[in-house]
């Protein structure tokens, strides 16, 4: 089966169709042969308003055809559309053990061993960062990239920036830039480059930045049939960030990777500006344990937060998403009250190159596809737009955490949520920019307390706005030692600690 690929990484023509099981690059599949194939899988009716279109639309309904692996749609028609595949949760669904945050006495040398290790890997140059952003950030409602949205405390800096500056911290301190792999998709792809463009990559060497794009999958009628936006366009959307571990081998960037030896990639979503885009202890940990997949996990806020949990499920770790995990099991507690599901996903993750080659074996990317009923606009029979005002569509995604089962030694490692996860999803409440902010400057003001700095505090609050620039200090014990602007906070004063 070929698939159209509109960006490679490499050299590759645009519009060149890559033929993933024999290597070989294959014409595009042209009208006639759109014509005879698309009734074939029973979706003849997109080409319906064919006749009358001028030529941009033809060329766009076909551009967006020939990016579709019409065999994979022909089945999961078959598998998740005309019917709802059941949730197959394991049998027996038992708490997970993570690796603790902080070691005990038997894993006091191991987690020493493993900081070391994180740091040679990363001066090895095997070490990548990989970033997804394909998403459509329709919680947040911010119409452009969310990776542009200002998120900062005092100097607004936008996402994008944040993870730049953290990522050429880590490479001065490696001796090498470290290769940063972005995963884009057709949503946002060319305002993404134009921004990165346009603030100089943020300092960050515009050679070791690689921008690829994910996959689209379209919207299915509830009897299967492909959903047409316009006359010229189907309703596609991104596959879901699973979809990234396709979107890597078909890019090339999966090659790229093995041109310079990188091994593992350290993942990570756009949304959480507390993360940290490399964690030595963590990918040597990953590294040492010879995990071909690794995650972090939180103690969850509370029964029901909307977080991917991390379960045994007969034997195997995995993680079971919040709309899946049954609310009986959700909400079970130990005597003293805590959570007996407690290790909560925040979407960080450590990947073997080696393993992700491995799920791409055989030409199609071994995890399942998740079904969701969506409320889709779409053309009728004349071509009249229709505003449904119940799920009227099927969209299908890939889960990067499904790969987690299938990877051997699978780890995960405990961290704490105010040091590394405060994700901007939503416009307002949890989750919002202004609870991203607050988190910011809830752990910058721990951060120079550390270290002696008299902080302001109203009530719980600090009474300030305090950055601090990853170029100074990416981890806490980064500002030990350093020279600091001020040795106290003015109560609501905006401290930025620079360079
Ligand atoms: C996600 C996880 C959840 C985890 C939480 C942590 C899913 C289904 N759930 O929830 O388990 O606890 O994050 O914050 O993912 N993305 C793409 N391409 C896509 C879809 C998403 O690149 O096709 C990227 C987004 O740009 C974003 C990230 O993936 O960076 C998260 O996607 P989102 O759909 O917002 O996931 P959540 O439901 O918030």
């Amino acid at each position: 089966m070929g698939l159209a690929v509109k960006r490679f990484v490499g050299e590759l023509p645009v519009q060149a169709v890559y033929d993933i099981r024999t290597n070989i690059l294959k014409k595009p599949m042209d009208i006639a042969v759109l014509r005879r194939k698309l009734p074939e899988i029973g979706q003849g009716h997109v080409l319906r308003f064919y006749e009358s279109m001028d030529s941009s639309g033809r060329q766009n309904l076909i551009r967006q055809l020939q990016s579709l692996d019409f065999q994979n749609i022909a089945d999961l028609v078959q598998t998740h559309v005309r019917i709802k595949p059941a949730i197959a949760l394991p049998a027996g669904i038992e708490p997970v053990i993570p690796f603790p945050h902080t070691p005990d006495a038997d894993r006091r040398q191991l987690y020493e061993d493993a900081r070391k290790r994180g740091g040679e890997i990363l001066a090895e140059g095997k070490v990548g960062a990989f970033l997804v952003a394909g998403g459509q950030g329709t919680r947040l409602g911010y119409e452009g990239p969310k990776g542009e949205y200002p998120i900062t405390p005092v100097k607004n800096k936008p996402l994008f920036q944040v993870f730049a500056e953290q990522l050429l911290a880590h490479s001065r301190r490696a001796g090498r830039t470290i290769p940063w792999y972005i995963m884009t998709s057709d949503i946002n792809d060319m305002q993404t480059r134009a921004f990165f463009h346009k603030h100089h990559f943020f300092g960050y060497e515009e050679e070791s930045v690689f921008f690829f794009q994910q996959g689209m999958m379209p919207a299915f009628s509830m009897d299967g049939r492909i959903v047409l936006s316009e006359q010229d366009s189907l309703a596609l959307s991104p596959d879901g960030h699973g979809g990234s571990l396709r979107a890597l081998e078909k890019s090339g960037a999966l090659a790229d990777m093995r041109r310079r030896g990188v091994e593992h990639l350290s993942y990570f979503q756009v949304d959480n500006p507390l993360v940290y885009c490399i964690d030595q202890l963590f990918l040597g940990l990953h590294e040492i344990t010879g995990s071909e997949m690794s995650s972090k996990t939180v103690p969850k806020a509370n029964a029901m937060e909307r977080v991917g949990n991390f379960v045994m499920g007969d034997g195997v770790l995995q993680v079971i998403e919040y709309s899946d995990l049954p609310e009986s099991l959700a909400t079970q507690t130990h005597p003293d009250g805590s959570l007996r599901f407690n290790a909560g996903s925040i979407a960080i993750h450590a990947l073997r190159v080696s393993f992700i080659e491995r799920l791409n074996e055989g030409g199609r990317l071994a995890l399942p596809w998740h079904r969701a009923e969506k409320k889709v606009p779409c053309l009728d029979d004349r071509g009249q737009l229709v505003k449904p005002d119940k799920p009227n569509a099927v969209k299908l995604e890939q889960f990067v955490f499904d790969a987690i089962p299938l990877a051997k030694n699978a780890m995960v490692y405990s961290t704490e949520r105010r040091d590394e996860f405060s994700p901007v999803k939503n416009a307002e409440g949890v989750d919002s920019p202004e609870t991203c902010r607050r988190d910011q400057i809830r752990r910058g003001a721990k951060w120079l307390k550390d270290v002696g700095v008299e902080i302001p505090y109203r009530g719980k609050e600090p009474d300030a706005k305090i950055e601090i620039s990853p170029l100074k200090a990416v981890v806490a014990e980064d500002l030990r030692g350093k020279t600091l602007p001020t040795k106290q906070v003015k109560a609501g004063g905006s401290v930025y600690i620079g360079e």
